[in-house]
């Protein structure tokens, strides 16, 4: 951690009350600083506030948020800012007093020294058994409660798998511990519909937002493990890491796919990878 603001001030310091620590009740941001810029800051703060939205969270003006958020970032080469805004503190009990005012919590975070080999040469993935439980009310939001990432996370230990893949609790494949999915057929891309549970990613929407322009048709639809293993090309992307081919399910290779390069050195030219 290399800098961090508590509603604006310099502090690590934060409530004991606070429904975030008490309930997970908030949102959170992962967001990529690029020579002090956010190259994907509106499509962050419209996700949040979206978020708030839906959880009846007063979410701050985003004019407020953008002056902290430059205030963090404005010096930095190559970081990772992380935006955390909680319901703000309450008595005990789940029942939230209109009243709450929201805490904001603002990190800057060094860049994660990730081998470029995640990038060139793709990476290795593996069907998780933890399932997804189907939550229509949250099913998108970045919320806080992320136990099921956690355990799913704690799988596996080989830390020459990069990424778990996840069904939901019907059997569907819905995303990775912490990226999103793709799958690529001839031309066309497919990626988990995301309505019934699952994180929907600002990466994910920046992609969806630049394939019309390029020709590409998607596909948002429930997607199988079967259709996942007869891909012609997979990815994952994040809004750190942008996107990683995956080469690897199961120990079983995978050929690399052009479209699939030819997304990654797109999004590379606004989050550049080592
Ligand atoms: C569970 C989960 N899904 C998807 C993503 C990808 O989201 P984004 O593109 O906003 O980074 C993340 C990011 O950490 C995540 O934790």
């Amino acid at each position: 951690l290399q800098a961090c603001l508590v509603n604006g001030r310099e502090t690590v310091q934060l409530s004991v009350n606070d429904r975030g620590l008490l309930y997970g009740d908030g949102v959170f941001e992962t967001m990529s600083v690029v020579d002090g810029e956010l190259p994907l800051l509106s499509y962050h703060l419209e996700r949040l506030r979206c978020g708030c939205e839906r959880l009846g969270i007063a979410c701050p003006s985003a004019d407020l948020l953008q002056a902290e958020i430059v205030q963090l970032s404005a010096n930095s080469k190559r970081a990772v800012l992380k935006l955390i805004l909680t319901r703000g503190e309450a008595g005990r009990g789940y029942v939230s007093t209109a009243t709450a005012v929201p805490t904001r919590i603002l990190q800057r975070h060094s860049w994660p020294a990730t081998p470029r080999r995640y990038w060139d040469s793709g990476v290795r993935v593996r069907f998780c058994r933890l399932r997804l439980a189907l939550q229509p009310a949250l099913a998108g939001i970045k919320h806080l409660n992320r136990l099921e990432q956690i355990l799913a996370r704690a799988e596996w230990q080989d830390e020459n798998m990069q990424e778990g893949l996840l069904c939901d609790s019907e059997g569907y494949i819905v995303e990775g511990v912490s990226h999103n999915l793709f799958l690529v057929n001839g031309d066309e891309l497919i990626t988990p519909d995301l309505t019934q549970t699952g994180v929907a990613g600002v990466m994910r929407a920046y992609i969806l937002s630049q394939l019309p322009a390029q020709g590409i048709h998607v596909r948002i639809e429930k997607v199988t493990p079967e259709a996942v293993l007869a891909a012609d090309g997979l990815f994952l992307c994040n809004s750190v890491h942008g996107i990683w081919p995956i080469c690897e399910i199961d120990a079983k290779p995978r050929q690399q796919n052009r479209l699939v390069c030819e997304l990654r050195d797109r999004i590379a030219r606004i989050i550049p990878y080592p």
